[in-house]
């Protein structure tokens, strides 16, 4: 890994799509995506040379509840630390703003046991519901 930044900032819509356009995520609405962004507690943004490489984002409360959202690395970019960077600037945030008791969750796909247990997280599948649309 070379040369990468890792910036406290909102990324634009551009670079949000962009990003989750190269590990084929789905692409949703243009307004709603920066309704979202502006909502984000925190964002931090991987470049390389001003372009985005990786994102990560905080959403909750800001206080008592923190939930971990859009943890992306392009792939051309992946297996070089740049997630675990990411998410070491996001404990950091929740570590320095959460109060005793605080929940701090996020949820992964499957397989990634082993990139978030290093940051202190355990999986739990009870009582979990979620709906798509
Ligand atoms: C998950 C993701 C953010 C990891 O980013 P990354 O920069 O490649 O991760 P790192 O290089 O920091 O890897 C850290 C560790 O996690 C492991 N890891 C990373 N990606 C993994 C994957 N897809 N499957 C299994 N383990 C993975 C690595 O083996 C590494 O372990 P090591 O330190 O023992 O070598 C990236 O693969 C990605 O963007 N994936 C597509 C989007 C996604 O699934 N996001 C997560 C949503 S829950």
């Amino acid at each position: 890994m070379k040369n990468i930044a890792i910036i406290e900032k909102e990324p634009t819509v551009e670079e949000y799509i962009q990003l989750r356009n190269s590990i084929g995520w789905k692409i949703l609405k243009r307004d709603k995506i920066k309704k979202g962004l502006d909502n984000s507690i925190y964002c931090v943004c991987a470049e390389d040379k001003g372009n985005i490489v990786g994102f990560g984002r905080i959403i909750g409360d800001g206080g008592t509840v923190f939930y971990i959202q859009d943890i992306m690395v392009n792939p051309s970019y992946q297996k070089q630390k740049i997630g675990t960077l990411i998410m070491e600037k996001i404990i950091d945030y929740i570590n320095n703003n959460c109060t005793e008791g605080a929940i701090i969750g996020l949820i992964a796909i499957s397989g990634l046991d082993k990139f978030y247990k290093k940051f202190g997280f355990s999986y739990n599948q009870n009582n979990r519901f979620y709906r798509y649309e």
